[in-house]
């Protein structure tokens, strides 16, 4: 129902049979009154006349003794209302018409604006968007006055890039891509790559477990096995994907992380082609004056293990706060394959012998864009994103 038609009704027929009904009405009026009012401000005039007529208009629709809005509140809410609402309504309606100062012809003048343009051409212009659009629609014109969509263009996110990158390499040297389920068994995350229950880089790991034989895969390695059952040898893939350990958030730490593993197989692989390799990549990552250092490790699914590092990259090697003043930076894990790998994945460690590594892609990431909280990668902030 309109204010208008609720205007010429009584109190009772509104069904406001309380202090709170009558209040709420009264809330009603003074709302659509306001608004009415500053819609007209907004609008504005094209010139004084126009202004005037406007603003008479407006006040003679609420204030006119005969037949205006105020007036029929007045008759119908106030006189036709029950005994007991009087003192709230009369008191509601003299609200009212403090409120309605406003609306008088000329405190209205006051506040409406004359716009420039004149209505000529204004009315002109109307018109002539109103045919085009109407010609538009029929399909006679195409409407080229109109402005096009500019929709705004993503870009990848800077972790996808950095994969990307990381698989171009490799795609140029020959390898595939092959990836693997992300909620994985304990048997390939674990047991098949030689890292027995007893082992304490299960606990070191803080794994997430679904159930004690399932597991949110700790790494990307246990597609090494897949891979191995799945093609048999020669093999030369990497493996690119998503892991998750049981961290808390920190500036280098996230419970979802990405890694990218790699692996080569066939009848005649040494540890001089895990360096080459190794080497090569790093040169194509971060240009061709950095330098690689071999260091031993220990992983339980690579004998000899090793630890790779790269000449700082920011001070070459001088020494600086990224590389800790020790002008290196350690950036992966790699290895001759265990033979019991092998065998766990169905090959002849007697005629084949296999290197591998495994990196992460989110550290790496970090260090090509100079980023010193892993934690942006992962919040979606738009300001962040979009530099990339
Ligand atoms: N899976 C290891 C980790 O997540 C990384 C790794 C080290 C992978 C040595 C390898 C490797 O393939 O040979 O820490």
């Amino acid at each position: 129902m309109t204010i208008d038609e609720k205007v010429r009704k009584t109190l009772a027929e509104l069904g406001a049979t309380d202090a709170a009904g009558v209040e709420a009405l009264f809330g009603e009026v003074r709302a659509a009154m306001e608004q009415e009012r500053s819609s007209l401000v907004a609008r504005g005039a094209s010139s004084e006349a126009e202004r005037d007529k406007l603003c008479k208009d407006l006040r003679d629709r609420w204030l006119a003794r005969k037949n205006g809005l105020l007036t029929q509140i007045d008759e119908h809410w106030l006189k036709l209302g029950a005994k007991e609402l009087k003192p709230i309504v009369g008191r509601q309606f003299n609200e009212l018409r403090k409120a309605s100062a406003g609306m008088e012809t000329n405190e209205l003048a006051q506040v409406v604006p004359l716009r420039k343009e004149t209505s000529a051409s204004m009315a002109q212009l109307s018109a002539q968007l109103e045919s085009d659009v109407i010609r538009a629609e029929r399909g006679d014109v195409s409407d080229l006055t109109l402005p096009g969509y500019r929709r705004p263009l993503g870009s990848l996110h800077p972790v996808t890039q950095m994969q990307r990158e990381i698989e171009e390499i490799f795609l140029n040297l020959g390898f595939w891509i092959e990836s693997g389920p992300e909620i994985e068994s304990v048997y390939y995350n674990f047991d098949a790559l030689n890292i027995p229950e007893s082992h304490p880089s299960r606990d070191d790991w803080d794994t997430l477990y679904i159930n004690s034989q399932t597991v949110l895969r700790t790494h990307t390695s246990p597609v090494q096995i897949r891979a191995m059952e799945k093609y048999g040898a020669p093999l030369y893939i990497i493996i690119p994907g998503k892991c998750y350990r049981h961290d808390n958030p920190d500036a280098s730490h996230s419970p979802m992380f990405h890694q990218v593993e790699g692996l080569a197989i066939a009848s005649d692989i040494t540890f001089a082609d895990l360096k080459g390799t190794l080497d090569f990549f790093a040169k194509k990552l971060f240009g061709e004056k950095v330098q690689t250092r071999f260091q031993p490790s220990f992983f339980p699914f690579t004998e000899p293990s090793g630890e790779v590092a790269i000449s700082c990259i920011f001070c070459g090697g001088e020494g600086c706060r990224v590389c800790k003043e020790s002008g290196w930076i350690e950036v992966m894990g790699c290895g001759m394959v265990h033979p019991q790998v092998l065998r766990n994945g169905g090959i002849d460690p007697e005629k084949f012998s296999g290197w591998a590594f495994g990196l992460g892609v989110d550290r790496f990431a970090m260090l090509k864009y100079d980023i010193n909280d892993i934690q942006l990668f992962f919040q979606s902030d738009v300001r962040f994103l979009e530099q990339f």
